[in-house]
């Protein structure tokens, strides 16, 4: 069995066939994912998916793209979903300096607001970088989120940053890129992550695998990212399934 702990199954990406796009999951051992939304549309529709599947949970928040967006009453939105029995997360947030659509002061204090939140309603928080890693771990550690804990999502930074995030009660998620034939210091990285701290996504309908990389991306190929991480860790695939299970269910508290 592996849990996917990021999908955006609510992407439109997924309106022809998502059917059929779950059933090829389930067949593969996927068993359970976490729907991730962002803003207004995908936050509705990944709680929409969370009530309709038994095995589909969602995780709440708003993207650093779209901070600008951002009222207060989509915060007050957000602490109302807290409380929803299928929501297990917030997120994701966080910083992404690659776009410039919102302001970095504006990520910046959408980004607080958004761990206080966490804080104040005890759920663990899903953390996006882009070329912002000095600015994402100030704002962790000024804020005290090691409180709450939660993921690095699709991680791609040094082994210095990941032990530094695992310090803050953060584990270590690795996607498609872990996967891509160039990506040498990811495979370094994965490596030496503790199996306790290790998790595994697809962040889909993106981010694909090799050797479907450059296609649509969905949760089935989550596999391939495990199976990339027990070759890195020289560790049977089956106990990284077991593993990666065991700490997703205990982080999100699922059963
Ligand atoms: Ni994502």
């Amino acid at each position: 069995m592996l849990i996917d702990t990021h999908v955006h199954l609510n992407a439109e990406q997924y309106n022809e066939d998502l059917e059929e796009v779950i059933e090829r999951a389930q067949a593969e051992g996927v068993k359970t994912m976490v729907v991730v939304g962002f803003d207004t549309e995908t936050i509705t529709r990944a709680i929409e998916l969370a009530e309709k599947y038994p095995f589909l949970y969602a995780s709440v928040g708003w993207h650093p793209v779209d901070a600008i967006d951002m009222t207060d009453e989509d915060l007050k939105w957000l602490e109302e979903l807290a409380s929803h029995p299928k929501v297990v997360a917030l997120g994701e947030m966080g910083l992404d300096y690659h776009w410039d659509k919102s302001p970095k002061d504006i990520q910046k204090e959408v980004f607080r607001k958004q761990i206080a939140l966490a804080k104040k309603v005890k759920l663990p928080i899903i953390i996006h970088n882009r070329e912002a890693t000095q600015d994402v771990m100030d704002i962790l550690k000024e804020e005290g989120a090691e409180e709450v804990g939660g993921i690095m999502h699709c991680f791609s930074g040094s082994e210095e940053i990941a032990k530094e995030c695992m310090k803050m009660n953060f584990y270590i998620s690795f996607g498609g890129p872990v996967t891509f034939k160039n990506a040498k210091n990811v495979k370094e990285v994965a490596a030496q992550i503790p199996l306790d701290r290790l998790l595994v996504e697809t962040d889909c309908p993106y981010l694909t695998p090799h050797p479907f990389r450059g296609k649509r991306n969905e949760p089935a190929y989550v596999k391939l990212v495990a199976e990339e991480i027990a070759a890195l860790k020289d560790v049977p695939f089956e106990k990284i399934a077991e593993i990666t299970t065991a700490n997703a269910k205990k982080l999100f508290g699922i059963d």
